[in-house]
């Protein structure tokens, strides 16, 4: 059903649909019998499945990217479709336009996506006043990062000040450093420009009552030395986690056309290809933490089993954004019964 409804909907581009689609789900969240129809068909609730992760209780593993609720204005009309959580963002203090369209394409060959929207956001005043009126139905997660104009020295104040302005409207943080879509990509990732914003957000956390745990995403093109310098990084600064990954700039083992991925041109790939990738990294990052330091697996989730094996390899949640789109609503009600499944059966064993 969703494979008709889906071709249908790829005949336009991708941005437009994604725009349409979320203003839809927005005006239906609004029809009081809506909601609760969507749920029934697509949630999943099993005791199984809920964990707490740094802290927050979450009623299963599954959430949504940053980047698909980019204005944290239809987080509760997403999270009907079943996930534990939804990160809103990537947002910057003031909106922003993004990079000139088209900026979204699809390589269907390969169940990807390129992008290069540049963080296009209404800005974190636009998300506060919908959050403000709307109680949230899961745990919120908030991407944070730097307005395209700011310059490198003063990225932190931009963290800093998004940081300030969502700390009482959302449940955790997330630091994008990672973008491969922006100005100033590759310095966004020098430990030496990270390391002054994390220490000013910590510093600034320890003056609220409340805790707000704060991750990292990082990028999936790091190398070995790089991924060791930034997991200790994270571990001696006390951070909350990580995120492993986001959107990759390479274009490796692509089953599309070459004027197809020409054509799409530069961007992060998201999707299929992501996934070997995220796996050897959440293993890797299991590894060198002894297990100790939650992770978030995002990229390239596209079937139940991945969303399992990437828990089981050391993932303490999964997100998803590519698959959403390529397999449907019902998506992740699949993943969190393919999950409970699972454990049940060998809860059953020992
Ligand atoms: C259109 C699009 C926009 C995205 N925007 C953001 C963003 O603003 N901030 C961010 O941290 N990640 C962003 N991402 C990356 C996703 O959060 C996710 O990490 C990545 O797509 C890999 O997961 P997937 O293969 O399940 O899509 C974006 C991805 C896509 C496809």
């Amino acid at each position: 059903m969703y494979k008709l409804l889906r071709s249908i909907l790829f005949l336009w581009q991708p941005e437009k649909i994604h725009d349409f689609t979320v203003h839809f789900l927005k005006f239906l969240d609004k029809i009081p019998i809506i909601p609760p129809i969507i749920r029934l068909f697509c949630n999943y609730r099993n005791p199984v499945l809920e964990r707490d992760v740094f802290g927050i209780r979450f009623q299963n593993p599954i959430g949504l990217a940053a980047g698909f609720d980019k204005n944290g204005d239809a987080f509760n009309a997403i999270a009907n479709f079943g996930f534990g959580f939804v990160e809103i963002g990537s947002l910057t203090p003031q909106p922003q336009d993004g990079n000139p369209k088209p900026r979204c394409f699809r390589l269907t060959k390969d169940q990807a996506i390129v992008n290069r929207m540049g963080i296009n956001n209404k800005g974190v005043r636009h998300a506060i006043s919908y959050i403000q009126k709307h109680r949230n139905s899961c745990p919120i997660g908030c991407s944070i990062t730097k307005g395209r104009e700011t310059a490198m020295a003063d990225a932190y104040k931009d963290y800093e000040l998004s940081f300030e302005y969502m700390y009482d409207y959302v449940d955790y943080f997330v630091l994008n450093v990672s973008c491969p879509n922006v100005k100033d990509a590759s310095s966004n990732q020098n430990l030496e420009n990270i390391t002054p914003i994390i220490d000013k957000l910590l510093e600034l956390r320890i003056m609220y009552d409340d805790y707000r745990p704060i991750l990292l995403k990082i990028s999936p093109d790091v190398d070995r030395e790089y991924l060791d310098d930034v997991i200790n990084l994270v571990l001696i600064s006390g951070l909350d986690g990580i995120i492993a990954a986001n959107t990759t700039a390479k274009r490796e083992n692509l089953r599309s056309s070459k004027s197809s991925v020409e054509k799409a041109g530069n961007g992060g790939l998201s999707g299929k290809p992501l996934y070997d990738r995220t796996l050897s990294l959440v293993k890797y990052i299991r590894h060198k933490t002894n297990g100790h330091l939650p992770i978030i697996a995002s990229g390239g989730v596209m079937t139940p089993a991945q969303a399992l094996e990437l828990l089981d390899s050391g993932a303490s949640l999964v997100e998803i954004y590519t698959g959403f789109i390529y397999n449907g609503p019902r998506f992740v009600k699949k993943i969190n019964k393919h999950i409970a499944k699972a454990l049940i059966e060998r809860k059953s064993q020992l």
